[in-house]
Formats: structure tokens, sequence, C-alpha cells
């Protein structure tokens, strides 16, 4: 099939080579900004290049890989967050999979739909257009800068149907508590929808043992996968509760030769694989997406969890008070790898993100604040690099 060989054996690998040396060239400037793009692995881009290949060359593109490089992906997202492979949703963002659910649950009219205040607008937009439905949105104001299982319990009414939250909020790094608030939701009969695009790949996430009914994911952030990449997956009980909107010819055609297309009969035996996204064999995107996912998974993912943790103690406990006020979480378990710093002067922050570029340390400024985000293709030098920066006058 297309790429890399088939990683049968995606244990962990104990390695005394640090992460740094699978990635890069970064032409020597340092990318703090895994939060907007995480770097693709260089055994991902390698991967890339062979199916670019197999696109200038068409010979070698073969009839299999439409239904082997989907399969392959699902493989590595299933074991990464602990489920069935045949239960992930192959999409392309994260959005992907709120549309769906805003597109697809039955609503009645009346019901509610419970959004943070606060959180990316990914997690926003597309409830907004279920006014016509009949469908109302509220957000919940957290009582602190993270929402808590009783901002939820006493947020939820006998109207609401779902809650959307963020696991780590973009703007502020806060992690929730999911286990505790999907708790709140379970007891109260409200479908938990929990969008994991600034967490997974530097947290551990096992959903065999949380109350969540969906989970979003856009692959090209911790997940180190290509632009446009991204999954979801949905319960079975939520699933099977969907309105039917999709028919995509080459889902119905699983298990089945691509010469003999003309069977009209409509599936009902596709499971998760019905709401995948059109084009799910996506070559240029998903071969290295797979590549990368599989290169997490081997280098597995508590140890880059606690890797990328140790990042972030390293630069809280270098951060210059004096200069920047922490935004973000100094300790568990709200912390997060987003460390969001206030300058003290607020009209600097644009100035302080203008000097380390000049210094070739690429952060981001979000809401008037710096955001920096390390992940493993960061070392400890470049953490040291980026201390010293943030202490000059
Ligand atoms: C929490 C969160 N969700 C979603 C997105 C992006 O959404 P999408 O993948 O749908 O473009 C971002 C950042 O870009 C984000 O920080």
């Amino acid at each position: 099939m297309t790429g890399t060989p088939a990683c049968d054996n995606m244990a962990p690998v104990q390695r005394t080579r640090p992460y740094a040396n699978d990635f890069g060239p970064f032409d020597g400037r340092i990318w703090l900004n895994t939060a907007h793009q995480g770097p693709l692995p260089r055994i991902a881009s390698e991967a890339a290049m062979v199916a670019l290949e197999e696109k200038t060359r068409p010979h070698l593109l073969r009839d299999e890989s439409f239904f082997a490089v989907p399969k392959r992906l699902r493989a590595a997202l299933g074991k990464l967050i602990g489920v069935h492979p045949d239960d992930i949703i192959l999409a392309n963002s994260t959005t992907y999979g709120l549309d769906l659910l805003a597109n697809a649950i039955p609503w009645q009219s009346g019901d509610e739909v419970l959004l943070v205040d606060g959180d990316f607008p990914a997690d926003v937009f597309p409830w907004l257009l279920l006014g016509t439905k009949g469908v109302s949105v509220r957000f919940i104001k957290p009582q602190e800068m993270w929402l808590k299982p009783q901002d939820v319990a006493q947020a939820i009414s006998s109207r609401t149907r779902l809650l959307c939250a963020t696991w780590v909020n973009s703007f502020n790094g806060f992690a929730i508590d999911m286990a505790a608030i999907g708790r709140v939701c379970r007891d109260n009969n409200v479908i938990f929808v929990l969008n994991a695009s600034q967490a997974l790949g530097a947290r551990v996430l096992d959903l065999r043992n949380e109350p969540v009914d969906a989970i979003t994911c856009c692959g090209y952030k911790w997940l180190c996968g290509p632009y446009a990449t991204g999954f979801c997956w949905l319960s079975s009980t939520l699933r099977e509760s969907l309105i039917p909107l999709h028919a995509y010819w080459l889902a119905m055609q699983a298990g089945k030769p691509l010469n003999q297309m003309r069977d009209y009969s409509l599936r009902g035996d596709l499971g998760a694989r019905t709401w995948d996204v059109f084009c799910s064999a996506n070559f240029l995107n998903f071969v290295p997406w797979t590549a990368a996912v599989e290169y997490l998974l081997q280098a597995g993912p508590e140890r880059v969890a606690a890797y990328d943790q140790a990042l972030v103690t390293q630069l809280l406990a270098t951060l210059h008070e004096d200069h920047f006020e922490l935004v973000s979480p100094r300790t568990e378990p709200h912390r997060s790898t987003l460390i969001v710093l206030r300058p003290r002067r607020h009209q600097d922050v644009e100035a302080w993100q203008r000097r380390l570029l000049q210094s070739g340390l690429d952060v981001a400024v979000r809401e008037g604040n710096l955001r920096i985000s390390p992940h493993l293709h960061n070392t400890s030098e470049d953490i040291a690099k980026l201390s010293e920066a943030l202490s000059m006058n």
C-alpha cells in the first residue's frame, strides 16, 4: 500500500536519541507554536513524498490503497484513544465532527445546547444555525478561568440536550476535568461533546474510562499531521441515534472490488464509516498523518506527555515574572502545554512577539497574550533560549 510499511508493533520504544532528531529542519529557528500547527515528523514527510510520487506516476497507485489508507489511519487513531478502529470517523478538521452532530442529531424544538463562554469559535458556530429547528444556544460563564463540574450542574436545565466544551482552552491554556464534567452530563442525560484539538498528542486519552459521548479533534496540531486532517469518535448509542445524512459511494463500496460498482444498494452495515469525510483515501494528507500518529504511538503517548510537561516546567521555573503575568495555570491538574503570558505593559505584546521572532523564536499572539506551545520536537536548549529572550529588558 501507499507510504511506509505498516507498523504492526506500535508499542512504545525506549529511546536515547532526542525526539528533535526526528523533526525539521527548522532553518535555525525554534518552533514554539504547536497550538497553531504541529510540525510533521520527518518520517511523515517521507511518507508524503511516496504519496506524491504515486500521484505523479499514477501506475504506482493501487486500487487496494483506496481502502488500505483509511484502514491504517483508523487503526492508529483507534489505538491512540483506546477504541476499536471501526469506531473512528475520518475527518478534515475539528469542525467536521461538530457540524456532523449539529446536523444529524434528531433535535426537538425547545432543545438547548450549552456552550462555554470564551471557548474557541469552532465550538460555537456549528450550533448557531440550529435556531431554525427551534434549538437554542446558551453560554455558560465559568466562575473561574476553566469550566468546573459545578458550572455545568448549575447551567443544565430540563431543556438541555448537549454540552460542547474544549479539553484545553486555546486562549488561556486551562484544561478541564473531563471525567467530572462527563459525569454531571451523564447524570442529567446530556450529550457531552469534547473538543480535544489542543490536547490529544500532548495528553493521554483512553476513552474506555471516560464518560464522554463524542470526541472531535484536528490532526494538524499536537498530532503533528498535515493541515486539513482530523477525526471524531461517537459513542455507539449517539451514533445510532443520528439521522443518516451521508451515502458516499466509496463507503458503500467497502469490501468490494473497484471494477464492480453499479450495485446501488444502500448499506446499513458501515458503522462509523458512514460518517467519514468524502475521499477518505486522501492520500497526500492521510498517508503522512498516519505516519505521524504511528510515530507518536511508537514514542509512547505517556512519554510524550511527560516530555512536553518537562519543557513546560522548565519554562515556568525560569519565567521572568517582572515582565509577564502567567495567565495559564502553573500546576496540575489544569496545566496544559499551552503557556499563556500577559506582558505587564499590555501594549507590549506585539513588540515582544517581534523581538522573539527576530531571535528565531516562533510563538503566537492570541487575544492580547503571548502563547507558547512546545512539543516533542523542542529541546531543553530551545526552552533555555526562550527563557533568556523573555528575560531581556
Ligand atoms: C480548540 C480548537 N478547536 C478547533 C480549532 C480549529 O478548528 P478546525 O480544525 O475545525 O479548523 C482550533 C485551532 O485552530 C482550536 O484551538
